[in-house]
């Protein structure tokens, strides 16, 4: 199989998934349950149903294709990765995954060997977990780790919940246990996605063993204080929720720096009610995102942040509510997988390296109970969470022939 055929196909997949935009000419902005997720899983239904695999979508909108080998009840081997985006991300972060996973089941079959165990491509819904605040939705609900309370509890910036937003997209909330796949039906996992960061872009390096991925916690923070006239309230006399918040938010990095060894926080989202210049703000929200590859460093600075909120807020004389959003572990990834798309790298000269990861990914979620490995292409400048994120189509093919291979012996094994 030529590699420029390879590129050739992975470009078209990409170029026509890039259309499925809530905005266009201003990047990717496919969130989950919308007309643009619904058009994208429509679109690789159909490469899926061409490529020569059994298509279907599952009860939180997962959608799966499978190619099936000799022995259907052995362990399959599943790659994927998530179909959604953030808003004004780019145009392959996740998607990118979900497609080479399809090119690697017709890698698979143009190679024409015989297969024991089932390859599974899998497109993930809200992996990202920007519109509701949570994360990993739907590999979440693949392993049964996600229910009917989960889906009425979290609500978007709208006010809709998961569950409703399901109900319109055209899903049966109440049957999302119905997506767990049994225990031990998954012998593998394995995720294609960008780097995201700029570490192979600029060391020319070709591809990136993912060794391990940082934990996360994300919180959504309500300060409440008093609404009142900017003018007249004088500042040893009103309740501002805005500056018992703002001093809280402005600690965090720092905790997090002084943590060192890659560990992040970040307040992405602040909102203010009621929002006017001149009057003194009632009620501040705002959310944390907290990562690291040593949890005690994440649950450290949540601690921190709970204390000041309670400082702060008394000293104000207001309150605050602090709502876990998302909770996940680090993940350490399959070193057995990573030697051997290791060796099969320097076998073709392929350049490589280990790094982990410091973006959240589907591979965290199920690393957490299934063998799993990730392999990285990079990102140029490390861009990426924006409409510039860039891969050449080419690095693709390089990782996807890795994956193939990696996936071929996986489901020929005993
Ligand atoms: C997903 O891309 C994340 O790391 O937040
Ligand atoms: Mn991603
Ligand atoms: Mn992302």
């Amino acid at each position: 199989m030529g590699l420029e055929k390879i590129t050739g196909r992975i470009a078209a997949d990409l170029e026509g998934l890039k259309q499925f935009t809530a905005t266009p000419g201003n990047g990717c902005t496919r969130l989950p349950f919308t007309k643009e997720a619904r058009d994208a899983v429509n679109y690789l239904k159909d490469i899926m149903t061409e490529a020569g695999l059994e298509v279907w979508e599952d009860e939180v909108g997962n959608v799966f294709g499978i190619l099936k080998g000799d022995e259907p009840d052995e362990p399959c081997v599943m790659m994927g990765s998530h179909y959604d985006s953030v808003k004004n991300g780019g145009d392959f972060d996740g998607i990118a995954g979900v497609v080479c996973a399809v090119e690697v089941a017709r890698q698979l079959k143009e190679r024409g060997v015989t297969l024991k165990r089932s390859f599974v491509a899998a497109g993930f819904c809200d992996e990202e977990g920007l519109r509701f605040g949570t994360g990993y939705f739907g590999s979440g609900a693949m392993l049964g780790k996600r229910d009917v309370e989960y889906c009425k509890k979290f609500k978007d910036a709208d006010g809709i919940s998961i569950y409703d937003a399901m109900v319109s997209y055209g899903l049966e909330p109440e049957k999302i246990t119905d997506a767990k796949w049994p225990e031990g039906s998954i012998g593998s996992f394995l995720e294609l996605h960008i780097e995201q960061g700029p570490v192979l872009d600029a060391e020319h390096t070709e591809l990136g063993l993912v060794n391990c991925i940082v934990g996360i916690q994300r919180y959504m923070v309500t300060v409440y204080g008093r609404a009142d006239h900017a003018g007249t309230t004088p500042m040893d006399m009103r309740l501002d929720a805005a500056e018992a918040a703002t001093k809280v938010i402005s600690r965090i990095p720092d905790w997090a720096r002084e943590k060192g060894e890659g560990t992040v926080a970040t307040t992405g989202f602040i909102r203010t009610t009621p929002g006017g210049m001149n009057i003194v703000a009632e009620k501040v929200e705002f959310t944390v995102d907290i990562r690291s590859t040593n949890n005690d460093y994440i649950n450290d600075i949540a601690t921190k942040i709970r204390v000041a909120l309670e400082i702060e807020t008394q000293k104000m004389g207001g309150s605050y509510e602090i709502e876990n959003k998302l909770t996940i572990t680090p993940v350490m990834l399959s070193e057995e997988m990573l030697k051997i798309m290791e060796a099969d790298c320097l076998e073709k000269g392929f350049s490589c390296r280990y790094l982990p990861s410091g973006a959240g990914h589907d591979a965290l979620e199920i690393g957490q109970v299934i063998p799993t490995v990730m392999l990285f292409v990079p990102s140029r400048e490390g861009r990426s969470h924006c409409p510039v994120e860039f891969t050449k189509y080419s690095d693709f093919t390089k990782a996807s022939v890795i994956m193939a291979d990696l996936a071929q012996k996986l489901l020929e094994k005993e």
